[in-house]
């Protein structure tokens, strides 16, 4: 876990991040990385229950922030702390957000982070699933981005990360949508990169490995031996170690880093 000065070395205090599927997993991680930082947040993710839940524990983060500054609690969190309860892959929903953000004076920070995998082999998948996951994966990330460099642009700047995927790009046997809907990201990323440099905005993607979240509970014990087999650490990684990369990719100390997919897979090798 990162300490709490060299949180403060990032210089991210203040600016303002929407991390999306923050309700559990490495969203929910990387929201606490970010508060610790001092970063103001807006969460996105369907079940309001648990962004409530992360956003208590999202409080007490910033008060213990807050009072080792020696600064006193705000009365009210809004300006720090706000979440959407909604389906992203629900454009109209989306696109509302993004014109409350922008009265609310835009974003700095966008963590396009949400995501599904329901593996199976292609011979057997149905078009529902094919359809969900570029849905959720890649059409939803697609248009976060638009807006949101939009929003950049009009602000000066800012630091985009894709959540991609190692098996976008290795693949897997039981994952040609998933990795195909997250393959799509990496190439996104390259792109827009390119096209909002001038713009002042990075474009980045993480292509975790094998992180121990609720996702991975799709997968059988078989394929995950499969995996861990090819991981030079021998171990599952954390939320949080997903997480302190974006910490890196939305502050200063990347800021000559764009267009990149950086693995965090604790070495992965074929
Ligand atoms: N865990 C891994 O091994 C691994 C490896 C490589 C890449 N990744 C990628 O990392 C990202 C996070 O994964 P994770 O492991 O933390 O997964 P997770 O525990 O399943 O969390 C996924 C998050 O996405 C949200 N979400 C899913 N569909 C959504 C929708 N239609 N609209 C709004 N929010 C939605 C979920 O919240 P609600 O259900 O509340 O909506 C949840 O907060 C994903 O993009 C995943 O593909 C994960």
């Amino acid at each position: 876990m990162l300490n709490f000065k060299l949180d403060q070395s990032l210089q991210l205090g203040g600016k303002k991040a929407i991390i999306t599927g923050a309700s559990q997993g490495i969203g929910a991680a990387m929201a606490k990385a970010f508060a610790r930082a001092g970063v103001n947040l807006v969460l996105i993710a369907r079940t309001e229950a648990k962004l409530q839940e992360l956003v208590q524990e999202l409080q007490l983060i910033y008060d213990r922030e807050l009072q080792q500054n020696g600064e006193k609690e705000p009365d009210d969190y809004t300006s720090k702390l706000s979440f959407f309860a909604v389906d992203l892959t629900d454009e109209g929903a989306v696109k509302k957000i993004f014109s409350d953000i922008a009265t609310l004076g835009g974003v700095d920070i966008l963590i396009n982070n949400a995501g599904k995998m329901t593996p199976k082999p292609l011979a057997f998948i149905k078009s529902e699933d094919i359809q969900s996951q570029f849905e959720i994966n890649t059409f939803a990330v697609i248009r976060c981005c638009q807006y949101a460099s939009r929003l950049m642009i009009r602000n000066g700047g800012g630091s985009i990360i894709n959540i991609s995927s190692m098996l976008g790009e290795y693949g897997q046997q039981g994952q040609s949508i998933y990795s195909a809907s997250k393959a799509a990201v990496s190439g996104l990323t390259r792109s827009l990169a390119q096209e909002l440099a001038s713009y002042q905005i990075r474009v980045n993607s993480i292509a975790p490995g094998i992180i121990n979240t609720p996702l991975i509970s799709t997968l059988s014990n078989a394929e995950k031996e499969q995996i861990l087999a090819r991981i030079a650490l021998q171990r599952l990684g954390k939320p949080e170690e997903v997480a302190n990369t974006c910490l890196f990719l939305a502050s200063d100390w990347s800021s000559y880093i764009t267009g990149q997919v950086i693995d965090v897979d604790g070495g992965v090798h074929f």
